[in-house]
């Protein structure tokens, strides 16, 4: 059988490169999407000299409007069929949610929302009519509950997880698998970028996991085909109870997880 191609948003670094480095090993040819065009390259020499994937760069601004439609033309125009997306670029931004800059939530929707619903519109239709493939949706343990402090974030996670979870459903009885991964803290540069290095959650600590393994975990369970993915005990048993305990209980405790 002819090899797949993988999508991977977010590849030049932390949980994206680590997924690009499972897809590769899988036997995946690959387009990676991020805006370092320095952290693409160094991330394609890599999948090419030990897995000798065919790897295609595509570096864009993912927050930028309409980013998502040029990113998809791009792929028309080169001739790439992708049959996974893995949409796992995203942020988060940290403190009272008047006090943040409006552009940061902006870019915050429009990347964690917007580009993933509009990518996955996009390729979607492809894998549909070939009936094979599949999308890979990253959201986050944040999607279980509100997250007091980083506001946005946490919402934009929910919608990630409600949102899969639907298309998944319609899709059931298909060959097209679209699963949703839902990592707890991992060691990546996430923490510095939404500036929770001095929180509870944000610091390192022995619930943190490393980004390969969550990697390992998700390519592994999507390929079996499972919808939620969450890896680690403590991040599913999290994401059992925190849905179960009353709002008025568990806003406070994530909030003082949260509090610098
Ligand atoms: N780390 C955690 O604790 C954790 C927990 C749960 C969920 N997650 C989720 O996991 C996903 C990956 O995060 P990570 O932890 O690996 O963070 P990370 O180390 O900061 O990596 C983020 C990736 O996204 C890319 N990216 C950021 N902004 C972009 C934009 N505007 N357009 C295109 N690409 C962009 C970055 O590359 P460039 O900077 O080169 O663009 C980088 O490749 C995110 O959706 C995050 O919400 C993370």
């Amino acid at each position: 059988m002819a090899r797949q191609t993988a999508l991977i948003t977010g590849a030049s670094g932390g949980i994206g490169y680590e997924l690009a480095r499972q897809f590769a090993q899988g036997g995946y040819d690959l387009v990676l999407v991020a805006r370092s065009v320095e952290g693409l390259k160094h991330a394609a020499d890599e999948m090419r000299e030990r897995w000798n994937a065919a790897v295609h760069i595509a570096p864009f601004d993912l927050a930028l409007p309409g980013a998502a439609d040029e990113l998809y033309q791009h792929t028309q125009r080169n001739g790439l069929t992708v049959d996974v997306l893995v949409n796992n670029a995203g942020f988060g931004t940290h403190g009272f949610f008047h006090e943040i800059d409006p552009k940061e939530t902006l870019d915050l929707l429009n990347l964690n929302v917007t580009a993933l619903t509009q990518l996955t519109r996009l390729y979607l239709n492809g894998m549909v009519e070939r009936n094979r493939g599949g999308v890979l949706n990253v959201a986050s343990t944040a999607a279980f509950q509100p997250g007091p402090f980083m506001a946005a974030y946490y919402a934009s996670k929910a919608y990630v997880l409600s949102f899969t979870e639907a298309v998944a459903e319609e899709l059931s009885g298909t060959r097209v698998t679209v699963s949703v991964l839902c990592p707890g803290p991992t060691g990546t540069e996430f923490q510095r970028r939404a500036g929770i290095t001095g929180t509870v959650i944000g610091a390192k600590g022995l619930l943190m996991m490393s980004a390969e393994r969550v990697a390992r975990v998700a390519y592994r369970q999507f390929r079996k085909g499972k919808r939620v993915i969450i890896p680690g005990l403590a991040n599913k048993s999290g994401a059992v109870v925190a849905p179960r305990v009353p709002r008025a209980l568990v806003l406070p405790i994530i909030k003082r997880l949260q509090k610098r």
